[in-house]
């Protein structure tokens, strides 16, 4: 399992044209404590960024606020031109000091960060951009309308949203063709079901955040640990096991800066849950979910 290639996810084709392989990875942990300035290992994140094609990785998400700015840099430094890579990237959060998040959609605001991500990951055109958080100051509809006229001029080439309803995907594709969703969303936090099952239904991709969690589940003796040790694995794979195997359309992005998490996050896709292992799991952490809920 330890050489497994990304490629074992399985392929999926954002926005009908783009084909990458279903396990990516999130460039959000390649920063400074609290998403803010320079890591503190910089060469180890270059070399975790580096190891991605080698392990079939062709996927990458991340965001103009990683950093700001210092994630697309890393990015840009190891990894360009990208071949055969998707380099995916968000903005409509400020940032503001560690942990400080801002939702802001104000249209030229969205133009201007989408053209400094061109600039940031040397890129004609970005692959795919995502409205980070629709801004509830604004209209939905300018922030979409924003978008269409990015894909319009060729400045992006596919767009997706991120924390968003049905009502909102719905709303958006009366404008421009969401090919991708971003929720956050892992075995036991189901809360965007009804957005999973949209996204399947239409063929938009569905990225899972956080999808590493497990929760209680993830505890010696519990559900995931006699699975995972079944398997040989850690819980933390199985976690991803069970998401890569929920849907056609899930494209998770496990999030690190080590080589050596990397490495344990892509074996994830050599993982074959049996049909019962998969009921099992799902329906322990639909029950954690929903205890977890306040009522
Ligand atoms: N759209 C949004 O609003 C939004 C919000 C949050 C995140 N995201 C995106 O989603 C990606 C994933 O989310 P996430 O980073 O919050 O959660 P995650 O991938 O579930 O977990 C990442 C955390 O787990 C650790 N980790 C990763 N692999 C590990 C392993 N094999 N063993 C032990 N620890 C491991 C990482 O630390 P180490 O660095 O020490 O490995 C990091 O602290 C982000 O990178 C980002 O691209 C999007």
């Amino acid at each position: 399992m330890a050489n497994t290639n990304a490629a074992s996810s399985g392929t999926f084709k954002i926005g009908g044209s783009t084909a990458i392989h279903r396990l990516g990875f999130g460039a959000m942990r390649i920063t400074g404590k609290g998403i803010w300035g320079p890591p503190a290992d910089k060469a180890e994140c270059l070399r975790t960024l580096r190891r991605l094609p080698e392990l079939g990785v062709n996927f990458i998400d991340t965001a103009d606020s990683y950093g700001p700015d210092v994630s697309e840099g890393l990015i840009r430094e190891a990894l360009h031109p990208y071949p055969g890579m998707l380099v995916a990237t968000k903005a409509g959060l400020t940032r503001s000091g560690p942990d400080e998040w801002q939702p802001l959609g104000r249209p030229e605001y969205l133009r201007q960060q989408a053209l400094k991500s061109l600039r940031w990951l040397g890129v004609e055109q970005i692959g795919l951009w995502q409205l980070h958080r629709i801004d509830h100051k604004v209209p939905r509809d300018e922030q979409f309308g924003a978008i269409k006229a990015l894909l319009d001029e060729g400045i992006i080439a596919h767009a997706g949203l991120s924390e968003v309803s049905v009502d909102d995907v719905v709303a958006a594709s009366a404008v421009f063709p969401v090919a991708t969703v971003q929720n956050r969303y892992n075995l036991v936090d189901r809360g965007s079901e009804d957005v999973l099952d949209h996204c399947e239904k239409h063929g938009i991709g569905f990225i899972p955040w956080y999808p590493l969690a497990a929760g209680s589940l993830a505890g010696r003796g519990g559900l995931l640990d006699r699975i995972a040790n079944a398997h040989g694995a850690t819980p933390s794979q199985v976690a991803l096991a069970w998401l890569l195997r929920r849907s056609p359309v899930m494209l998770p992005i496990p999030g690190t800066s080590k080589v050596s998490h990397l490495e344990q996050n892509v074996a994830a896709a050599g993982i074959t849950l049996s049909d019962a292992e998969f009921a099992e799991l799902d329906a322990g952490g639909k029950a954690e979910f929903s205890s977890a809920k306040p009522d």
